[in-house]
């Protein structure tokens, strides 16, 4: 236990020892709704205290922290999340890229715990029986991975699965619903946080969905120029439904439709 903890005041210090202990600089997330849930977390935590001594009991209570990192970095999502833009990924998006290959190469970028990535797996297998495909699924959030690598789930994220793909792909267990070995054959989970590392090349469809909503406009410039790069010509980002790319024709991205951009 440190007795000469340094004394953090403003928020600005509190995002530096805050990196510091956690690898993630809130330097690149805007600031107000940063505060805002930094506050709701201290309080609802009973942490009436400064940032001090809430960081102070952040490195030392592993359990706070990762509390503290999912409240700030917020996972919430669900299998097929917005069903009519995965009818427009079967019915357009990848029929035209199947066209052109046969081994498609997919990336769903802030996955949370896997559902949207095993969304894109179900629905490859389902109508899509002859394409080769691989799935990287990636977040920042540790715990989350863990959960998608098992694939159990809760019946709540499947509020907008149709009722014969929840009986195909999952097997009820004990309250809990279990993706079938099938499916997580061409899945794969990794740690990666999109502002500052390194992104694989030669993808032909990346989501990234409801995952910059907090972003600064200057992180979330870097990020898409970054996507751009690391699509094949011909390639899809799909974007969330707040997250349009207005003012961005120099990526060489174009709207094929409503949130779905295709690299030149
Ligand atoms: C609301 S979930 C979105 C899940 C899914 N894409 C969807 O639309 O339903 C946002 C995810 O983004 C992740 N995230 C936030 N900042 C990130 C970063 N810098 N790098 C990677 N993942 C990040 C969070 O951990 C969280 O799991």
């Amino acid at each position: 236990m440190s007795h000469h903890f340094i004394n953090i005041d403003s928020y600005e210090k509190f995002v530096k020892a805050f990196h510091t202990l956690s690898g993630l600089d809130l330097n690149f997330y805007k600031e107000n709704q940063m505060k805002r849930r930094i506050n709701n977390f201290m309080n609802t935590h009973n942490h009436k205290d400064d940032y001090t001594g809430f960081l102070k009991t952040l490195s030392q209570d592993p359990k706070l922290f990762d509390g503290f990192f999912k409240h700030l970095t917020i996972n919430v999502t669900q299998f097929f999340r917005d069903i009519k833009l995965w009818d427009i990924f079967q019915d357009k998006i990848i029929p035209d890229l199947v066209q052109k290959k046969n081994n498609l190469k997919l990336w769903s970028a802030g996955c949370s715990a896997g559902q949207e990535a095993y969304t894109m797996a179900i629905i490859m297998n389902e109508y899509f029986p002859n394409t080769k495909y691989s799935i990287l699924g990636t977040d920042i959030d540790v715990n989350v991975l863990k959960q998608a690598r098992l694939g159990t789930y809760d019946e709540r994220d499947f509020a907008s699965t149709p009722e014969n793909i929840l009986q195909k792909y999952f097997t009820l267990g004990d309250r809990q619903y279990q993706v079938k070995d099938d499916l997580k054959r061409s899945m794969t989970f990794q740690e990666q946080n999109l502002l500052t590392d390194r992104f694989d090349q030669g993808f032909d469809f990346i989501a990234c969905r409801n995952v910059v909503i907090y972003f600064t406009d200057d992180a979330k410039d870097l990020l898409y120029k970054k996507f751009a790069d690391s699509l094949n010509p011909g390639g899809i980002l799909f974007t969330g439904s707040t997250e349009h790319l207005f003012g961005k024709n120099h990526l060489g991205l174009k709207p094929v439709s409503s949130f779905f951009y295709q690299k030149q």
